[in-house]
């Protein structure tokens, strides 16, 4: 039996990176206020459809989609801002906070071609900013994903576009299917599709010949009204104040359809056609189109599994070995070492013993493949006397400790080792 293609088990030493990523995103979600929120993995397949949008390729033919057995058609959620916006309006969140700030971490679904960083069951660290319509909103959550990046010490770029609003968007889209139109037989199959239903998806096409076109197509930045301009002038004049390097890219085009103004793309070079680490942008409007309050919103989301390969192509993580082995020859000692173990799993140690009755050299060997920092040698000599050998592994150092009923020596001979 093996895994479903596009979908990967996560083994013990790359768990090790999944939980570093994790923790990380943690710390600097809540320096910045985030509140971590958890969502069901099923949803009416609706949702995804008002949300994401019927024409685009997640919702058209990517989705994870199954009829139960009320006959209701259920969706494994591709992403995880419809989620976290329908609790946000099921539990009025909007009336604990000014702003809700909330992310969320889990899998999502998409029935994609797999290829290295592309997964059919991949992992985001999803985050939304709730309530405020104002452009430094937009400037701190960039801010907060670029931080994760530095912090994590990838190398990745920062591409910004704005996309408009209802105001102006339309008659930009009218100019792109215009141009497109005329220029339709030189398209790709999809494109010549899109260039009537999503035009602005043409613009992210990869095929060399619908590249040439979009070179020339008019820029979204050229059509934007008065107000979405300034918007995107002032997210600018932020992310200057802050330092944050970014390339303005007007081609720059989402998969998903709820965005308007703001959109943003975190890019790397080192995983092959894969580039996003992260991406989002502005969603004024959409919590309203779910059926909630009129209000404006902003967000992004991370790939776990592009984080996580970024970060082993650059360093070797090791999991973190026990702070204390217990070795133990004969059984006496071995029942002595199995209460200490468990003595010590008490007082938060790390610790691990051999339940095999294996000789003193396996042990030792065993204690060293672990990575263990310190290994307490227990014979029947030891357990008469009273005393032990607890020798550390990095220095090979040994020391003579007490054993007593509360092991107030051996425990504080291990304290530095946490
Ligand atoms: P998205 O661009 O579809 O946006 O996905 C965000 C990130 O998830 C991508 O940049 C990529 O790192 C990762 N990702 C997407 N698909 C896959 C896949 N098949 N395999 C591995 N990683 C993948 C969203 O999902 C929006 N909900 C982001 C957002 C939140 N916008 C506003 N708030």
């Amino acid at each position: 039996m093996q895994a479903l293609k596009g979908f990967k088990d996560i083994l013990p030493d790359e768990v090790v990176i999944w939980q570093r990523v994790e923790e990380k995103a943690r710390d600097i979600f809540q320096r910045f206020g985030f509140e971590e929120i958890k969502v069901p993995i099923l949803e009416r397949t609706e949702l995804f459809a008002r949300s994401i949008g019927e024409a685009t390729d997640i919702v058209e033919k990517e989705m994870y989609t199954f009829t139960d057995r009320n006959g209701e058609s259920l969706t494994m959620r591709p992403e995880g801002t419809a989620p976290v916006l329908r609790a946000f309006i099921e539990h009025a969140l909007h009336l604990r906070r000014p702003v809700s700030r909330l992310f969320t971490i889990g899998p999502m679904f998409r029935h994609e071609r797999p290829q290295k960083g592309r997964l059919r069951q991949f992992h985001q660290l999803s985050v939304e900013a709730l309530g405020a319509d104002h452009p430094r909103l937009d400037a701190e959550v960039i801010a907060m994903a670029w931080l994760l990046a530095v912090e994590l010490e990838l190398t990745v770029s920062l591409e910004l576009n704005s996309l408009g609003c209802p105001e102006c968007r339309p008659d930009y889209r009218r100019q792109l299917v215009d141009y497109l139109q005329a220029r339709r037989e030189q398209l790709c199959d999809d494109c010549k599709r899109r260039a009537s239903s999503n035009p602005l998806r043409v613009l992210d096409c990869k095929s060399a010949n619908c590249r040439r076109i979009n070179a020339d197509a008019p820029s979204i930045l050229d059509a934007l009204c008065g107000p979405c301009r300034q918007h995107l002038e002032a997210v600018r004049h932020d992310l200057d104040a802050l330092a944050i390097p970014y390339r303005l890219n007007p081609f720059m085009v989402r998969g998903l359809d709820y965005y308007n103004r703001t959109t943003f793309e975190l890019l790397t070079d080192a995983l092959g056609a894969q580039s996003a680490v992260g991406a989002g942008g502005r969603y004024d409007g959409l919590i309203k189109q779910l059926g909630g309050q009129d209000l404006p919103g902003i967000g992004f989301a991370m790939g776990m599994e592009r984080l996580v390969l970024l970060i082993q192509e650059r360093q070797q993580i090791t999991p973190v070995g026990p702070d204390l082995f217990i070795a133990c020859l004969g059984e006496p000692a071995a029942a002595y070492g199995f209460t200490l173990l468990h003595q010590c799993r008490s007082r938060g140690l790390r610790a691990a013993m051999d339940l095999q009755g294996r000789g003193l050299k396996s042990q030792m060997k065993q204690a060293d493949r672990l990575g263990a920092r310190r290994v307490l040698i227990l014979g029947e000599d030891e357990l008469n006397q009273g005393r032990a050998v607890l020798r550390d592994m990095t220095d090979k150092s040994e020391k003579s400790v007490v054993l007593s009923d509360d092991q107030g020596e051996l425990l504080s001979a291990l304290a530095g080792t946490n």
